[in-house]
């Protein structure tokens, strides 16, 4: 969906940027800035600083910082249009559908519909668990080691033992048959009419990465079959696309994501402090869910049961992590079953520590082979450690390659050559490109890439200093120009500065950062804007770090264009006199 600048700007102009992270964080007003603790990296000071004059956020601390729509994107994790439409709906405005065919404006009204019904439906369970009613159900939850807080944010509620008091609920609200049939949250039968799906149940509101509520789950209080009930696919609900507990998850500060089995796991592993955990909806890991959870992290966790299926459910998972290169890793929760019962058992510590431990995929899976062979019997131990070497041939990279024959060896005491021998007999031909988990750490960075990063950092200091002394866009009018800046986000940036301070005489940094829909931009241009600087510099220092910055950037402007003149003898010999020039450069503030 694309939508005008207009729109865009209207919008943004319309949340200010206090009250709307004032909502999320507390803020503490001092003087015209409003601090807090950074939401996005753990501190005792804080060093998060929010500008109701520049609309905009920043943190000392760990660098982020943006418009109003950056932190939406970085807290909800919402890409640039979900963030664009939760802000519309904040300040009441309605986003122009005129792009929309009538078929999908329907379909969009349906879903509409659908989320609302959901939402009515969460509302009313979580009611009832509160009322008598609920008595039984608010008592399984405790039984279970629940605390109010967690039952509170996870939205649990329950579904009451008749058998359409729902239904009631939501056609008294206004809902029709038809669209109540259509949510998954009632159903029809030619002999009973109109029942609800869910009842005597305790209930899973399972909420999308927007906030949404798109299904339920819905367990009995006992050991009745089935044990859960889960939405059938609705328009809103694909259960291959989502994951119970990602709308938290995506906001955790844990490094990467852990896979659990149930809904019951990853409330207790939340409730223990793991809050990036999540849970697929009753059915096998897919390829839908890790694509989902590649916008959010770059590293998984399995935390399945630690029975066979729950072994067998993790190897296949650890296949499609590798299709698309997500590295996993495997949490051994034995001898407990899930990480419920472990939690329970060994506490956070426990869970923390077996993070810790936890095995690369590839290692997982070669013990697994280990235990399907009989390493007392020859034969058997040469099959086991044929498979493993072809397991191993699948990684790619020669030196990590190394380090797994290294480990295997030593850990099933198999001569290292040997193996390697046979490893390298399997070759690297079809085999598809292979992770194998072990998390990368950052790379250095190499002299010309420090270079690079110092030039940026001229560049945006300057950009940083025309934005707090408007006085500036006058008098390096002619002197420094937006081709000077190498770096395109920032070339963008001088070029809309200088436009909108000629049309407007001042500037709005805040409304730039919109022209930028992905959040790595909107952290390159807020990176700029960011700066403020000690005031209680003298004209004459100013001038001097300024006429410097001016310098830096020209310089490296001029040489570059001396590379690109080559041949042109003319126009090389210019140049070379501008570059001469620079030397007596000089700006006065
Ligand atoms: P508790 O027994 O409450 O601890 O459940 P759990 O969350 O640990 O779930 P369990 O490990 O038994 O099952 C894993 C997941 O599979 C559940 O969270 C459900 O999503 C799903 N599931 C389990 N039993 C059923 C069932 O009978 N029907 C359906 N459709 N899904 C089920
Ligand atoms: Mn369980």
């Amino acid at each position: 969906m694309y939508y005008a600048d207009e729109v865009i700007e209207e919008i943004r102009s319309r949340n200010d940027i206090v009250d709307v992270i004032g909502s999320y964080v507390n803020l503490k007003r001092k003087g015209n800035s409003h601090s807090a603790c950074c939401p996005f990296h753990h501190e005792k000071t804080p060093s998060f600083h929010v500008s109701r004059e520049k609309q905009m956020y920043h943190c000392f601390g760990c660098g982020v910082g943006g418009n109003v729509f950056t932190f939406l994107m970085e807290h909800e994790n919402f890409t640039f249009p979900e963030a664009l439409e939760a802000l519309a709906e904040r300040a009441g405005v309605t986003l122009p559908e005129k792009g929309m065919s009538p078929d999908a404006k329907k379909q969009a009204d349906a879903r509409t519909r659908i989320k609302d019904m959901n939402k009515l439906a969460a509302g009313y369970f979580h009611y009832l668990l509160k009322t008598e009613r609920g008595e039984n159900a608010l008592q399984y939850l405790k039984d279970r080691g629940l605390s109010d807080d967690t039952i509170q944010k996870f939205g649990l509620g329950f579904s009451d033992v008749y058998s359409d008091d729902l239904y009631k609920y939501l056609r008294n609200k206004g809902y029709r048959d038809e669209e109540l049939k259509d949510s998954g949250l009632v159903k029809f039968d030619e002999k009973y009419g109109f029942s609800d799906r869910f009842w005597n149940r305790v209930m899973f509101p399972i909420i999308d990465t927007n906030n949404r509520v798109i299904g339920f789950g819905g367990r009995v209080m006992g050991d009745a079959k089935p044990k859960y009930i889960n939405t059938q696919d609705t328009l809103v609900f694909d259960k291959s696309r989502n994951l119970y507990g990602l709308n938290l998850a995506k906001k955790s500060r844990r490094a990467g994501i852990i896979f659990c089995e149930g809904y019951m796991d990853v409330i207790s592993m939340h409730q223990a402090g793991f809050d990036n955990a999540v849970a697929s909806l009753g059915t096998a890991l897919t390829v839908g869910q890790v694509n989902l959870i590649k916008r959010f992290t770059d590293r998984a966790y399995l935390a399945y049961d630690s029975d066979e299926a729950g072994t067998k459910a993790a190897l296949r998972a650890l296949e499609i992590m590798r299709e698309f290169e997500m590295p996993a890793r495997v949490i051994s929760l034995a001898p407990y079953k899930d990480p419920d019962e472990l939690i329970k058992a060994e506490g956070s510590e426990g869970m923390e520590r077996r993070i810790e431990e936890a095995k690369s995929g590839i290692m997982f899976e070669i013990d697994i082979l280990a235990h399907n062979y009989n390493q007392n019997d020859p034969q058997e131990r040469t099959q086991f450690q044929k498979e493993a070497a072809k397991r191993l041939s699948i990684i790619i990279e020669p030196m990590e390659r190394q380090n797994y024959i290294d480990s295997v060896a030593k850990q099933y005491g198999i001569d290292g050559t040997s193996l390697k021998e046979a490893v390298t007999q399997y070759g690297i031909s079809g085999a598809t490109r292979v992770d194998t988990t072990v998390f990368r750490e950052r790379s250095r960075k190499s002299p010309e890439e420090e270079k690079e990063m110092q030039q940026l950092k001229t560049e945006r200091l300057l950009i940083s200093w025309m934005i707090n002394e408007n006085s500036l866009f006058d008098t390096l009018k002619g002197v420094i120009t937006p081709d000077d800046f190498f770096e395109p986000v920032y070339h963008d940036v001088v070029k809309e500065l200088f436009s909108q301070y000629e049309r407007e005489g001042s500037v709005t940094p805040a409304a730039i950062v919109n022209h930028y829909q992905s959040k790595e931009d909107h952290e390159k241009v807020s990176a700029i804007m960011q700066q403020d600087f000690d005031m209680q510099v003298t004209q004459a220092e100013k001038s001097k770090v300024i006429t410097d910055l001016v310098k830096t950037v020209k310089l490296r402007s001029v040489e570059h264009q001396m590379t690109m003149a080559k041949g042109d003898l003319q126009r090389q010999s210019d140049l070379i006199m501008e570059k001469a020039s620079l030397n007596k450069l000089k700006v006065t503030m």
